[in-house]
């Protein structure tokens, strides 16, 4: 029995870019997913979920083409895939349990899918490169699980790196580390409504985004996605697509510029701009986009009048899950106490903080 882990993340800025070939900047956090592998001969699949107590069973000659919704289907999915590009699978008990609070947008199933990869390519003793890793456990969401999500999260649970976020180009997969000052803290805080990215709204967003892609790059002739247009091509495109996907592509295109800004506010220390960029960024996923809710714009106010909190906003798909706040050292035990007391006060919910450092991928977490 060996035992591997894949961490969840949280986006410090650059939300719903990644699948219009944006740009990310996530970091990994501490929570994490462990799966604990030993091989059989048995020709199945036996999984356990610790954190649910079940088991489920899968024969290896009938393996399932899509999931049934059941837990399984993460690892499922993966394992799929992985057989599908030659890693050899006798019968495997794999045992998954973690810690990554569930349908909060911090990537609870990325590092489920992480975790699996990581520990059925080290049990084969079989080496893929790294991006592919999170290509593949992407596949797996997409196409088994039926997520439509980006590469962000499968992405910086593989290569995330301790005391780094990590700036992403979600088109070419080229990425860079960026040292986060000791001085700050990343504070997360659930605001306890529901995210789930299988389902629903984040799905409808991403089809407007598509429809607006299309539109404009039907108008404009250089623009193959909406990485690469302007607000002036956006401007040039309004007639051709709705208003609503003129509202998410304008959202798209001021991010990707503010994740460019806040790489350098970074690396020049800027903590200040970095933390007004993150409001604006908010103020962007909020009006124009429009997937942000009552109680996540009530934990981003509450933040910004605490001592300490150089920025805030919603982290992850939309319409609830958590806020990302950047909080000096110093304040930050003072500033998780007061934003939990008066979001109770403001919205009778009691929401959980979490103070977390910038944690190791996992692939760094097998060196
Ligand atoms: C979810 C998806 C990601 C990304 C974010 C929004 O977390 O899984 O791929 O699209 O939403 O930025």
């Amino acid at each position: 029995m060996s035992t591997y882990s894949a961490p969840g993340r949280v986006n410090l800025i650059g939300e719903h870019t990644d699948y219009t070939g944006g740009l990310v900047l996530p970091m990994a956090i501490e929570f994490e997913t462990r799966a604990t592998i030993k091989s059989t001969d048995d020709g199945l699949l036996h999984l356990t979920a610790r954190n649910f107590n079940e088991t489920a069973s899968y024969d290896l000659a009938a393996y399932p083409m899509k999931g049934r919704h059941h837990w399984s289907d993460y690892p499922v999915g993966v394992i799929g895939l992985l057989r599908q590009r030659g890693v050899p699978v006798t019968g495997l008990q794999l045992e998954l349990e973690g810690d990554v609070p569930p349908n909060a947008g911090l990537s609870s199933s990325a590092s489920v899918e992480v975790a699996t990869a990581i520990a059925v390519l080290q049990n084969a003793k079989v080496a893929i490169p790294p991006a592919e890793i999170a290509t593949l456990c992407q596949a797996a969401e997409n196409n088994f699980v039926g997520g439509a999500c980006g590469i962000m999260d499968q992405f910086v649970s593989v290569n995330g790196t301790a005391g780094h976020a990590l700036l992403l180009d979600c088109r070419s997969l080229e990425y860079e580390l960026l040292e986060l000052p000791e001085s700050i803290s990343v504070v997360i805080c659930n605001s306890m409504v529901k995210h789930e990215v299988a389902h629903g709204e984040y799905g409808d967003r991403r089809g407007e985004v598509e429809a607006g892609q299309s539109a404009l790059v039907s108008v404009v002739p250089h623009i193959k996605q909406l990485r690469d247009a302007t607000l002036d091509d956006l401007e040039s495109a309004r007639a051709s697509m709705s208003p609503e996907s003129f509202a998410r592509c304008r959202h798209i295109i001021t991010e990707n510029a503010r994740v460019l800004e806040a790489r350098e506010a970074l690396q020049t220390g800027d903590i200040a701009r970095f933390g007004q960029l993150m409001y604006a960024a908010h103020a962007s996923f909020r009006d124009d986009f429009a997937a942000s809710c009552h109680e996540v714009d009530v934990l981003v106010e509450l933040a910004r009048d605490l001592p300490g909190c150089f920025g805030a906003r919603i982290t992850g798909g939309g319409f609830g899950g958590c806020t990302v706040n950047l909080v000096a050292h110093a304040h930050a035990a003072a500033f998780k106490e007061s934003l939990i007391a008066r979001y109770q006060e403001k919205t009778g919910i009691v929401a959980e903080c979490y103070v977390s450092r910038a944690s190791d991928g996992a692939i760094a977490r097998l060196r």
